[in-house]
């Protein structure tokens, strides 16, 4: 079958691969569409060439696990990097039904995205009535998490890098959209942030008393910087880091993927699919990722 593997040179190309083998507990699914993420750039720019690639996909289960969805359901799941792929082998348990009003491109485009805002959120704790600041909020995750925390009745404030990344942003429950390094002039109960360095330092001076950071990613890769003052003015304020692939040795995400997609078919949540193209033609969409030009999510059709 055909794959998507590293070039060892930063990109992916389309390969020759062994079929998967199911483990017990594992379905094996025909991919129709896999989302693209930005963690996919950073490995394959770290991995040498031939490595596999891809965690977010949704298909049809062409092989049922014991106790998960029978042969020919339409799924999303998370996969285990290795899922820009024809078939994948995926844990029952990672996976989520989608139902008919859901498109695979929009399944596709929900579990690393989508998991990782709601577990931030999560991290968060009780939103209602908060205000939660969201910074690298034009891209995937984080037109989830304003989404996300709007829904949870939150007062959500809105950071992007440029303008035009904001768009859309206001008609997804952002009361606010700024840039990194705005002044916040109101405070921030909730600080939810993946670009680090200036915009990390700036968004936390506006953090309150008993606030709540959640680092989930440092798009910029510069050194976390706090503000000299990062505690007194604030007490009880905490500092949390969410990584998905640990909560995933903590949990099986099915549920919580079943979740979002309820939420899509409820018209509650748009995950944002801003471009999509076949996975023979590539680059273009993954120059765009790179390149900051996708406001929101990059999807793949097989
Ligand atoms: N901890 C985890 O488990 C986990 C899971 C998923 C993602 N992540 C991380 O979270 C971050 C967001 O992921 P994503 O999938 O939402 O990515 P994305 O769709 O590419 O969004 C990245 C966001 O970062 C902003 N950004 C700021 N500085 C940037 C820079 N130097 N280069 C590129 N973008 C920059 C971009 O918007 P502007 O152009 O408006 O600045 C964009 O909104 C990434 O760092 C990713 O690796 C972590």
């Amino acid at each position: 079958m055909r794959a998507l593997v590293t070039t060892g040179e930063g990109g992916l190309t389309l390969a020759t691969v062994d079929p998967p083998r199911p483990a017990p507990g594992e379905a094996v699914v025909a991919v129709t569409a896999a989302g693209l993420n930005r963690g996919d750039l950073t490995v394959a720019g770290a991995l040498p060439a031939g490595a596999r690639v891809g965690w977010d996909i949704a298909g049809v289960v062409e092989v049922a696990a014991d106790g998960g969805p029978p042969v020919g359901t339409r799924v999303t799941g998370l996969a285990g990097r290795d899922g820009f792929a024809e078939r994948v082998a995926i844990p029952a348990a990672h996976l989520a039904v989608l139902p008919d009003t859901v498109p695979d491109t929009a399944g596709a485009a929900l579990p690393v995205a989508g998991l990782t805002a709601l577990y931030a959120l999560r991290h968060a704790g009780w939103l209602l009535g908060r205000t939660v600041l969201v910074t690298g909020a034009g891209g995937g995750v984080g037109r989830v998490a304003v989404q996300l925390a709007a829904a949870a009745g939150a007062r959500v404030l809105a950071q992007v890098g440029a303008k035009g990344r904001g768009d859309g942003l206001a008609k997804l429950g952002a009361a606010g959209v700024g840039r990194y390094g705005d002044e916040v002039t109101e405070p921030v109960h909730v600080l939810l942030d993946s670009v680090g360095g200036d915009a990390l330092t700036a968004a936390w001076r506006a953090v309150a008393a008993d606030g709540v950071v959640v680092s989930y990613g440092n798009t910029t890769r510069a050194p976390l910087a706090l503000p000299l003052d990062w505690g007194r003015p604030r007490p009880g304020v905490s500092l949390r880091h969410l990584y998905l692939f640990q909560e995933t040795q903590r949990q099986p995400v099915g549920p919580d993927l079943t979740t979002l997609v309820g939420l899509v078919a409820q018209g509650r949540l748009d995950p944002q699919v801003a471009v999509t193209a076949p996975w023979t033609d590539l680059a273009p969409v993954w120059a765009a990722l790179r390149d900051r030009q996708v406001n929101g999510k990059a999807v793949l059709t097989l």
